[in-house]
């Protein structure tokens, strides 16, 4: 594979098979990790009992969302991009903004969906192991494709990490 040009190539097969990215004892205490899962740079965050992983680069500009904060809008725990502070639910990749009615100005302003701009990806925990599935990008297209592929990716490097000969979906 010559991760130099590594675009994404509709015709080549996806490979979604569960690829093993650290210990849950580990996440644990960090609350987020990093990952490249198949040559796709991945955050995994640990929040309030359940795990998300999403493409690490902001949909928006590619703005690393690995050093982001986690905060609540509109009841949905959102990770808050530190370049330009675009919300995005965790557990969706929905893009959050808030809105108000232009007829009336004296209107509260509500929180809208963009509808789901960063890819998200399941998490699988096995016996303390935590695991990563990439979502199919053949299913659907997303914004953060755009910084996760291609002349874009930010880190060139080959995945060190490799399929877990132990995992079985059960
Ligand atoms: Fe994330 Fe702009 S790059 S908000």
């Amino acid at each position: 594979m010559d991760l130099q040009s590594s675009t994404q190539d509709p015709k080549k097969t996806e490979d979604n098979s569960p690829i093993y990215v650290g210990r849950e004892e580990d996440i644990k205490k960090s609350q987020r990790m990093t990952a490249i899962v198949h040559d796709r740079e991945v955050v995994i965050f640990y929040h309030k009992g359940e795990y998300h992983a999403m493409d690490i680069r902001c949909y928006h500009s590619g703005g690393p969302l690995h050093l982001g904060e986690i905060e609540d809008f509109d009841g949905r725990a959102c990770i808050v991009c530190p370049w330009h502070k675009y919300k995005i639910t965790l557990s969706t990749g929905e893009g959050l903004y808030q809105a108000i009615n232009p007829k009336d100005p004296s209107a509260e302003r509500k929180w809208c969906s963009k509808g789901i701009k960063q890819r998200i990806h399941t998490v699988t925990v096995k016996n303390g192991r935590i695991y990563v599935t990439l979502s199919k990008t053949s299913e659907f297209k997303c914004d953060s494709d755009f910084y996760a592929t291609g002349q874009f990716k930010v880190i060139q490097r080959p995945s060190t990490l490799k399929k877990d000969p132990d995992f079985k979906n059960t």
